[in-house]
């Protein structure tokens, strides 16, 4: 008997394809009463396969009797309860390393598709607009000053394609970081005031929730930029919308919200922000490398081995 999985999200046809060969697969996603579908297959269900953003809520995890692992596909653990797993006897694995390029190049991108002002120039051209008249100019992203919220691997990597734009790099993470030569500074607020643009590259969960508020928002200032490829929970969302309309904050590139996929229809209507819908890791490479870890988990794990990339 093959195991049976659920399936939170919807992953490549290719890693389907390979999910649906191994495993007995139930797939949440597209359906009209999910709770009838959990009512039906939950007590056979051995793994739930989800994303970071997604993950895996306690009334869920209460519903599968004799689940033994949620492989995340993606790094981030804050939408699991890591805690009520361990106490379960429930194993959760993530996909480290392997998209930590590509969060880093999105926050490049953001950061210089908001100053840069590409996506008013693209529309401009789209539209026909440009034989009638031309466009603002952007702000220069070469040689400023970037602050990054959370110095782990995605915040190093976007410290090292920084140090090619001749930019000046400063950090904040929980405490300072030994043998790291960026400046560190003890708040975000205080990294803010010394930033030209704002990257937020922390891990989210309850410590990190609403940490870059009004007051970081207002140390960052009315030329600054915020971008966000980790998770829309470490902004506070209306305090972000409130400066961006008063002019207190320049503009923001996000890849992730407070709410996905529902976004705050007054980010939408504005010209200096670059929004996108959480695909800081959405790229065919990489996508394929978290679900080759993804299935090797949950080979392992149904092979009575210790899964290589577990968290818990
Ligand atoms: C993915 C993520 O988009 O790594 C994470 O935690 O949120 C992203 O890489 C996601 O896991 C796929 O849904």
């Amino acid at each position: 008997m093959k195991p049976e999985i659920l399936l939170i999200e919807p992953m490549m046809p290719e890693t389907e394809a390979r999910l649906d060969a191994a495993y007995q697969m139930h797939r949440l996603f597209g359906q009209a009463n999910p709770s009838t579908l959990v009512a039906e297959v939950g007590p056979r269900i051995r793994g739930i396969v989800t994303g970071g953003g997604s993950g895996a809520s306690n009334e869920l995890i209460d519903a599968l009797p004799v689940l033994e692992i949620i492989a995340i596909n993606g790094i981030g653990t804050d939408a699991v309860d890591l805690e009520r797993a361990r106490v379960r006897g429930v194993r959760v694995t993530t996909t480290p390393d392997v998209l930590t390029d590509d969060v880093a190049d999105m926050a490049i991108a953001l950061m210089l598709a908001v100053s840069r002002r590409l996506c008013p120039g693209d529309r401009f051209v789209r539209e026909g607009r440009w034989p009638g008249g031309h466009v603002p100019l952007g702000r220069k992203v070469s040689g400023k000053r970037l602050g990054i919220l959370g110095l782990g691997r995605v915040g190093r990597a976007i410290a090292r394609r920084a140090e090619g734009f001749g930019m000046t790099i400063g950090y904040t993470d929980l405490r300072l970081i030994e043998g790291v030569e960026y400046h560190y500074h003890p708040t975000p607020e205080a990294l803010a005031g010394e930033s030209d643009f704002l990257a937020v590259a922390a891990s989210g969960g309850p410590g990190s929730r609403g940490i870059v508020n009004a007051a970081v928002l207002d140390a960052l200032g009315p030329e600054g930029v915020l971008v966000n490829v980790a998770r829309g929970s470490v902004v506070d969302e209306p305090a972000l919308v409130e400066a961006l309309s008063a002019g207190r904050l320049g503009g923001a590139g996000l890849d992730v919200f407070a709410h996905e996929p529902e976004v705050p229809p007054a980010l939408r209507q504005m010209e200096i922000v670059v929004l996108e819908p959480h695909q800081a890791s959405a790229t065919v490479e990489t996508r394929r490398a978290m679900a080759e870890l993804v299935l090797r988990s949950l080979e392992a794990q149904f092979a009575g081995r210790e899964p290589p990339t577990a968290v818990v």
